[in-house]
């Protein structure tokens, strides 16, 4: 692995950056406490060609590399994790999925516009009854000929209520089990398609996370990825990817938990001195600086992994389940430095805690990241 950041790299670094501060820090305390969808800045993120920085100028993306990616992935998140959440799902599932899978007439309908900002993605996997075990899936998409027909309940979807296409993972065939399963891409107005309700977070609270409902729903069969039968694979590839996105997610959440603590530490006076005199305070900051440095290396070494054609399925893993532990960890010594402060709203740590737990839930929690990477290593 190259240890240098290119020009462009760096460019896209500084670009996300520049665009978090200026455009997401104001507004990003009020999003949260009432959960409000950060249609604007999703729309701005479009324009700066966040939405779809992977996918080929073809289609209307940045082409950019994994490592770019995963740099922007972390400013955005240092301040805002609704926006890189909804962000994520829409490059890392969605639009890589449709990529990389897609026949070029669902590319070219569905690409620009999810490149653009103008619309979102969704991906529809977890079920009331299948989180982890995502082979069990009970929502059925029944062969009709032309058409498959589709009914059951989704749960946990991101962008669940704000999306425009959905792509739905169901079961066709359930003798051949995993094998059995097809992903298709469901457009929002589909008749008898309907989704529940805005679930009240403990954090991400801007992002809108929902059930969706399918009641007979048809859906065309030009609008399944892939032969018959590949949905779970289809699944595991993209949540594969993800994992690296939310591992960026979880990075950019402990590195502005960090920057925060110690601004706060050489402001705050306590015994007469900056409290990051203090030994104690020290080395808080010490340990932060060292796993956000470790989960760094992780996230690139996965990134790279995609970008140069390797397995990376263990190492974005690898990321995940180090860089989700690292943001919950070092949220959580940030509060700590904050003193009451931290508990408090308008110092931002509180936040940030409550954003880091779902990076080691979603995607996969930490446990199936080890059973992820175990398998790897015992193959
Ligand atoms: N790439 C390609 N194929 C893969 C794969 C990968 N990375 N991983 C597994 N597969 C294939 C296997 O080769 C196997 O295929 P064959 O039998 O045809 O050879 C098939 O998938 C089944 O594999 P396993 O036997 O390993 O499957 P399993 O049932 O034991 O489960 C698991 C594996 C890793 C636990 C999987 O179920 C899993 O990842 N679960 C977690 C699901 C998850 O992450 N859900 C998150 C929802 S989406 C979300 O959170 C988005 C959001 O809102 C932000």
């Amino acid at each position: 692995m190259d240890f240098q950041l290119t020009e462009e790299q760096l460019a896209v670094q500084a670009a996300a950056r520049e665009f978090a501060q200026s455009e997401l820090w104001d507004g990003v305390i009020e999003r949260d406490e009432h959960q409000k969808f950060p249609a604007e800045q999703i729309k701005k993120m479009g324009e700066l060609g966040f939405m779809g920085m992977m996918v080929s100028p073809e289609y209307g993306g940045g082409g950019m590399d994994t490592v770019s990616y995963v740099l922007a992935m972390e400013e955005i998140s240092k301040v805002d994790a609704s926006c890189s959440v909804i962000m994520s799902v829409n490059n890392s599932l969605v639009c890589w999925g449709l990529e990389k899978y897609g026949t070029e007439e669902q590319k070219r309908k569905y690409l620009p516009g999810l490149t653009s900002g103008e619309i979102i993605g969704a991906f529809a996997l977890s079920e009331p009854e299948a989180g982890s075990d995502a082979t069990m899936q009970r929502t059925t998409a029944e062969d009709k000929g032309d058409h498959y027909l589709l009914n059951g309940t989704k749960n946990w979807i991101t962008n669940g209520t704000t999306a425009s296409v959905y792509l739905v993972i169901a079961q066709t065939n359930a003798e051949a089990k995993h094998r059995g399963i097809n992903v298709l891409i469901v457009d929002k107005g589909m008749e008898g398609f309907v989704t529940g309700p805005k679930e009240n977070k403990l954090g991400i609270r801007g992002s809108d996370t929902c059930s969706l409902m399918f009641n007979d729903v048809k859906v065309p069969k030009e609008n399944r990825i892939g032969e018959d039968g590949f949905g779970f694979k289809f699944a595991m590839q993209v949540l594969a990817g993800g994992r690296i996105g939310i591992a960026a997610q979880a990075l950019g959440i402990a590195s502005g938990s960090y920057e925060l603590a110690l601004k706060y530490s050489k402001e705050r006076k306590a015994f007469g001195v900056p409290i990051s005199q203090h030994q104690a305070i020290q080395f808080k900051l010490a340990d932060m600086a060292t796993n956000i440095d470790a989960a760094r290396l992780l996230c690139l070494q996965a990134a790279h992994d995609k970008d140069a054609h390797q397995d990376y399925a263990k190492s974005g893993a690898m990321a995940k389940l180090f860089a989700s532990k690292v943001a919950m960890d070092t949220a959580v010594e940030a509060v700590q430095v904050h003193g009451g402060y931290g508990f408090v709203k308008e110092y931002h740590v509180e936040r940030l805690m409550r954003d880091a737990k779902i990076t080691q839930i979603y995607e996969g929690t930490s446990e199936i990241q080890k059973i992820v990477i175990s398998r790897e290593i015992l193959k």
